[in-house]
């Protein structure tokens, strides 16, 4: 249950976002982690780790919404092995820390979880218990929750036209198939319908290089609050954002 919501104005939210049409798929930009670290005195991957409580305040909001289908949290860009190394290693540490707390949540709440990105690259220790994670939870149809792990939205789409590149060549694909859907099937995100909503944490508004073919038209929802602040409460009024914004699509509404 949502305990959180204490007040008349939260309570309000919640019955109001429950009641309204709720994103499919949410990703998040979770962002800020070391700035709330330093305003606290401890060292940046405090932050982080802090981040972590946040995916699992966040998993326990959207669950409790029914309709959320899909999660997708970017944990690691291509961009951030530009990091010191002592913080990469922070970093790689974190997938089983969440996991070994969360995994058996994840089962009895029917989580599945996914990777977008290249976890080739990654430590053996890391890749290991993200597989692990993967194999366990493959049978659970429920929320689908996604971490994009050494990704970037451009080498989404540069490895996708290769891949069609190569289809072509062995004469599994036409020329005259290609098209957006065909396309946005060889992303790694395939299997996925795009985002819906996409949030950004800590006040930055940039997309920095996260699933650029699939926000194309995605509501983007920025907040002030840094990652690891972020709870139930803060998902809710990104949710409730969101059901104000009319979707068009580059069409017109109705009514117009
Ligand atoms: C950005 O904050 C955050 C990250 C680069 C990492 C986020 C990752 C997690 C919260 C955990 C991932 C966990 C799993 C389970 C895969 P920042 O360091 O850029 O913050 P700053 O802009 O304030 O410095």
């Amino acid at each position: 249950m949502l305990r959180l919501f204490k007040t008349t104005k939260q309570k309000k939210l919640l019955s109001s976002v429950i009641d309204g049409d709720i994103p499919s798929h949410i990703a998040l930009i979770m962002d800020g982690n070391g700035r709330w670290a330093r305003r606290r005195n401890l060292p940046r991957v405090a932050g982080h780790r802090a981040g972590v409580e946040s995916i699992r305040r966040c998993l326990h909001g959207a669950r409790e919404l029914k309709k959320v289908k899909y999660m997708t949290f970017y944990a690691f860009s291509t961009e951030n092995w530009q990091r010191p190394s002592s913080e990469i290693s922070y970093l790689m540490d974190l997938p089983g820390y969440f996991l070994n707390r969360e995994l058996k949540t994840l089962m009895e709440n029917n989580i599945r979880l996914g990777i977008v990105g290249d976890i080739s690259r990654l430590p053996d220790h890391t890749r290991e218990v993200i597989e692990d994670g993967m194999a366990q939870t493959a049978g659970n149809d429920g929320v689908y929750l996604n971490f994009a792990l050494n990704y970037g939205g451009r080498d989404d789409i540069l490895f996708a036209a290769r891949k069609i590149w190569q289809e072509l060549e062995a004469g599994n694909l036409r020329q005259e198939d290609i098209d957006k859907d065909v396309f946005a099937s060889f992303l790694l995100t395939g299997d996925m319908p795009a985002p819906d909503l996409l949030i950004r944490t800590s006040g930055e508004l940039r997309i920095s290089n996260f699933l650029l073919w699939q926000l194309a038209y995605s509501e983007l929802y920025f907040t002030d609050v840094l990652w690891p602040d972020f709870d139930e409460i803060h998902l809710y009024q990104a949710i409730a954002d969101y059901q104000q914004r009319s979707r068009r699509y580059g069409g017109l509404q109705q009514e117009e």
